[in-house]
């Protein structure tokens, strides 16, 4: 649960998350171009981050179904823009990670381009969920992403993942120290969300801040 006293998130807030959640996820589409995407009928959210970071991993824990997003112990599992609806209220879109080298260049340059140009150009892109591996915190490749997003004012979140992988005390380390990194830059939300899609730690949180950005 977050802290009651610092979270902006109300209980009817997590509840709408739950709600929303519970509700049909249907994955729609894989789109390797930009005229491959679905007409921008519904607002939309994204999952972006290092390769490896957890980002379908934790799009299965948000809709509690293991094999809707396709996650792997091999980096540069996603190769797509992955989009899935929910419930007809929004469109969270499943993003390749950047950072991979084992990749060929011109498969990294073909991802790097589409996903550049979906950031920057998709006028319903609601909010960046920009996750970050709390074993590894901010690297230099986020940092130019979050730079990039800054410059074009496109809103990102940041998301701690695998906490479950730190004591305690090491994620708090991690934790404070990303705060600081966001805390001047103009298009960074402020809230951090700390998650675990193996644990399940943080899904509330996160569903409650998704539903804010869906349809009613
Ligand atoms: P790309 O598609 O390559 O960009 O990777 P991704 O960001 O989608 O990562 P993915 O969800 O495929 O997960 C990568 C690895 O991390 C898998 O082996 C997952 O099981 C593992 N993983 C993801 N989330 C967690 C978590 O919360 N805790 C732990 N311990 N492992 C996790
Ligand atoms: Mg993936």
């Amino acid at each position: 649960m977050p802290d009651e006293e610092t979270s902006p998130l109300t209980k009817r807030d997590l509840e709408a998350g739950r709600l929303l959640f519970a509700r049909d996820v249907i994955f729609m589409l894989s789109a390797v171009s930009l005229e491959t995407l679905p007409p921008a009928r519904l607002p939309e959210i994204c999952f972006a981050g290092r390769s490896n970071v957890g980002k379908s991993s934790l799009i299965n824990a948000l809709t509690n179904r293991k094999g809707l997003a396709r996650a792997s112990n091999t980096p540069g599992r996603t190769r797509e823009l992955n989009y899935f609806n929910v419930d007809e209220r929004l469109f969270v879109v499943d993003l390749p990670g950047y950072g991979y080298a084992k990749a060929s260049k011109s498969d990294i340059a073909r991802w790097t381009k589409l996903t550049r140009q979906f950031l920057f150009g998709r006028a319903s892109l609601r909010r960046v969920f920009l996750l970050i591996d709390s074993r590894h915190g901010i690297k230099d490749s986020d940092l130019e992403l979050m730079g990039m997003l800054d410059e074009t004012a496109v809103t990102y979140q940041i998301v701690l993942t695998k906490m479950d992988k730190l004591k305690k005390g090491e994620f708090e380390k991690v934790f404070l120290k990303t705060q600081k990194c966001i805390a001047k830059r103009p298009a960074a939300f402020p809230e951090i969300i700390s998650t675990s899609s193996e644990k399940k730690d943080g899904l509330a949180e996160l569903r409650a801040e998704i539903a804010t950005l869906a349809l009613p």
